[in-house]
């Protein structure tokens, strides 16, 4: 069967594999290949078993790989057989050398780039999915286009928005699809032929395009408003801790208001996830290259309001047990990094398990999805953390609960068996205020939401 196009992804990852199988899904007159490096991640994307748990991918992929989605190791053939490229390696915070702790380590993109360059035998469209800091594409162009033997390269810029966990949702209904291009006839004409992809399924007016700078910071800056207005709902919690205002009623009477909006005024304990404080970092980075001191200073708040959301949770744990924490049993209910995921990358949860363990406590992890990320990231941490995936027996014998993630089965438990079964007097730490506190105190819990009073039987 000939195909239509011929798209390749370079990076089967979270951004990667479900976006490529929806682009197989919506165009079956595509032929869609996605490559890696890693060859235990290209073999479970070929296995029953793949490699991302996201609601609703399991079925996308059954019904496309093999027919016109496939995964390979193979990047070179990948490179030379096809003519529209997406790169979406993982981009993270640099660890090492001038920038370190702060801006992107290209590492991975630039790598992709020479090796587009070396296996190329025709011109191609090269797409950046990747979150880059701005003017990326002007490396890539300038890496890409070094040789004079005909081959032509046009990067464009095409951000991805979608979130974890609810990733096949955010792709097929997106809010906007964004490409930047060079205002050339050549940049407009990729423009074009990137646009159709999407207009397969996504409705004209959602696509739109400008040029490639504006594409670049404009997913930084996506990603910098969300996590702000998170930690501007968080810093209210503290205040609202203080003055015993209820956060809750506070976010949901802002947010009424149609300039401001009620999504993402949930007070918790901080964000996660691998991009929030990498791509903000990112860009505080960028505003210190450029000069700008204070417009730097503004979006590190973020990140540091973040950390103090974290710590004072930890803080607030120990006041309420006494001041101490050693030898006490704490079960940390939720270890991914937000609800509907598997993945712990930058999970507050993290941190808490750790603190938790400077304490000397000793802690049990569950969730339904995250065990085993989680034992990668406590690896070392010893024998004071057990694993028990079923949430009330988790419970049984601690001093408390710390809920980390929303997952919508710990608002569906027996609080009152869970309760008999735990060490007296039984705390809970509802970290996404999602469980029903009067409930809950009435049981005999003592209750400690975030930016709540707490219900305390003392
Ligand atoms: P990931 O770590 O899950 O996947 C990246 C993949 O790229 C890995 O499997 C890695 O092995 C592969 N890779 C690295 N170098 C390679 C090379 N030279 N050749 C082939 N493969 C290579 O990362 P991710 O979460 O998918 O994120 C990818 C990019 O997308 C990042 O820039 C991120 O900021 C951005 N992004 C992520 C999300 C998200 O929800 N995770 C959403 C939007 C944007
Ligand atoms: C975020 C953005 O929402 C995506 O648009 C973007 O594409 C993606 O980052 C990325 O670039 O990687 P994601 O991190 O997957 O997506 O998930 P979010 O739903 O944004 O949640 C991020 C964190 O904020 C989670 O820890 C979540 O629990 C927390 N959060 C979210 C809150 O604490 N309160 C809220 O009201 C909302």
């Amino acid at each position: 069967m000939t195909f239509k196009k011929n798209i390749l992804c370079i990076g089967a990852g979270y951004v990667g594999g479900p976006t490529m199988a929806m682009i197989a899904y919506k165009c079956p007159q595509y032929r869609v290949t996605v490559v890696d490096v890693n060859p235990d991640r290209i073999a479970a994307w070929n296995s029953d078993d793949i490699p991302i748990y996201e609601p609703g991918l399991d079925e996308l992929v059954a019904a496309t790989r093999g027919r016109n989605l496939f995964f390979s190791t193979d990047i070179e053939t990948g490179i030379r057989e096809n003519d529209i490229i997406f790169v979406s390696v993982n981009t993270p915070t640099k660890a090492f050398g001038l920038g370190a702790g702060m801006a992107a380590d290209l590492q991975h993109w630039e790598k992709t780039a020479r090796q587009i360059l070396e296996y190329s035998q025709s011109s191609k469209i090269v797409i950046e999915k990747s979150t880059l800091p701005v003017k990326t594409a002007l490396a890539m162009e300038r890496i890409l286009n070094c040789r004079e033997n005909g081959i032509c390269f046009d990067v464009l810029s095409n951000p991805e928005f979608l979130a974890e966990g609810s990733a096949i949702r955010d792709l097929e209904l997106p809010d906007r699809i964004l490409i930047g291009s060079r205002e050339t006839e050549r940049g407009l004409k990729a423009r074009q032929s990137l646009a159709e992809i999407y207009a397969n399924w996504v409705s004209e007016e959602k696509i739109i395009t400008s040029n490639i700078w504006s594409s670049e910071l404009s997913k930084l800056v996506s990603n910098a408003f969300l996590a702000q207005r998170i930690s501007s709902i968080n810093a209210i919690s503290a205040l609202c801790e203080k003055a015993e205002a209820d956060v809750t009623e506070v976010a949901r009477a802002v947010g009424m208001d149609s300039r401001i909006g009620s999504k993402f005024l949930n007070a918790s304990i901080g964000f996660g996830g691998s991009c929030f404080k990498k791509d903000i970092l990112n860009l505080v980075y960028l505003c210190r290259h450029y000069g700008l001191e204070e417009v730097a200073d503004y979006w590190d708040s973020v990140v540091r309001i973040n950390d103090y959301q974290q710590e004072r949770f930890i803080r607030n744990m120990l006041a309420a047990m006494f001041n101490t924490l050693a030898g006490k049993r704490i079960c940390l209910w939720g270890f991914a990094f937000k609800s509907n995921t598997g993945d712990t990358r930058e999970s507050p949860a993290i941190f808490v398990a750790r603190r938790l363990i400077e304490e000397r406590a000793e802690i049990v992890v569950s969730d339904p999805k995250a065990l085993k990320n989680a034992r990668l990231d406590l690896a070392g941490l010893g024998s004071k953390v057990d694993y028990v995936e079923e949430a009330a027996r988790a419970a049984e014998g601690c001093h408390a609960i710390a809920l980390l993630t929303e997952w919508d089965l710990y608002r569906h438990l027996d609080f009152q068996a869970i309760f008999d079964s735990m060490s007296k007097p039984a705390f809970i730490f509802d970290g996404r205020n999602i469980l029903d506190h009067r409930r809950c105190f009435d049981i005999g819990f003592n209750v400690y939401p975030v930016g709540k009073p707490p219900l305390t039987h003392f």
